[in-house]
């Protein structure tokens, strides 16, 4: 796994959106698997900002998001979905309807859900270039310590930590004790896959994934399986790093 340390959170974000600019710009009809969460918001204001200045074109693309608390949808603030829309899918020029699949965390069928979304990455040839945040426990999307790596899409139960650091994206109290995520099993698949992370209190964790053993214990660590794996840290994440 590549490691890109920048200054601070600003310029990491700029280098995150211009490789996923430059992805896009050589292969327009890629599939991109976005994560929600707070790291990636200052590269989806990137985005939007090369998408208004023509310096990228997102009509040929298509969106899948990572993951979705279940027993939420866009009406609560915080959820993945009305993340992603709020921050990214509204404010680009693309046909969110036709470009943008997401796990409904309302379904009451969510096997279909998984399968819906399956079908999908399926039908594109699997992820092109994907995004992703790392939890405080090496989460990758809702990909918890010890998830089976073979998943696809799956309906997994959080871990006490997932859902101690959950409450930090709500104004209300939300009772969530499962995910429903874009499993390890695509993931790990992605042509390009890109990690991110900023903040001192990501450190610990940045130093398991980069310097610690492989291990499905945490995660993140799984990315350095990818040949094509990037991790993106500012300076605080990365000051843990012995290297
Ligand atoms: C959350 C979400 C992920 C996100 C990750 C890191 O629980 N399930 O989509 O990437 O944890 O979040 P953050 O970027 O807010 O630290």
């Amino acid at each position: 796994m590549k490691v890109n340390i920048r200054e601070n959170y600003d310029a990491m974000s700029k280098s995150v959106s211009d490789q996923i600019i430059n992805y896009i710009n050589n292969k327009p009809e890629s599939l991109l698997c976005l994560a929600g969460g707070d790291t990636p918001l200052k590269t989806f204001e990137y985005l939007v900002k090369a998408d208004e200045n023509k310096e990228v074109d997102f009509s040929k693309a298509k969106f899948v998001s990572l993951d979705e608390w279940v027993g939420l949808g866009s009406s609560t603030k915080g959820s993945c979905v009305e993340t992603l829309y709020t921050h990214l899918y509204d404010k680009l020029s693309i046909n969110v309807e036709k470009q943008v699949c997401f796990f409904d965390g309302l379904s009451e069928d969510l096997d279909k859900e998984c399968k819906r979304v399956d079908e999908f990455i399926g039908g594109s040839n699997g992820i092109d270039i994907c995004l992703l945040g790392i939890g405080m426990n090496g989460h990758l999307g809702f990909n918890e310590p010890n998830v089976d790596p073979e998943l696809k899409c799956s309906v997994i139960p959080l871990d006490p930590v997932t859902k101690t650091v959950g409450a930090k994206y709500f104004d209300e109290d939300v009772n969530v004790t499962a995910g429903i995520t874009v499993g390890l099993k695509h993931l790990l698949a992605s042509k390009e896959l890109i990690l991110i992370a900023n903040a001192e209190k990501k450190a610990e964790i940045v130093k398991k994934t980069i310097e610690g053993k492989i291990t499905i214990e945490v995660p993140s660590t799984m990315a350095r399986k990818n040949e094509n794996s990037v991790i993106y840290l500012d300076e605080e994440a990365a000051s843990k790093l012995e290297k």
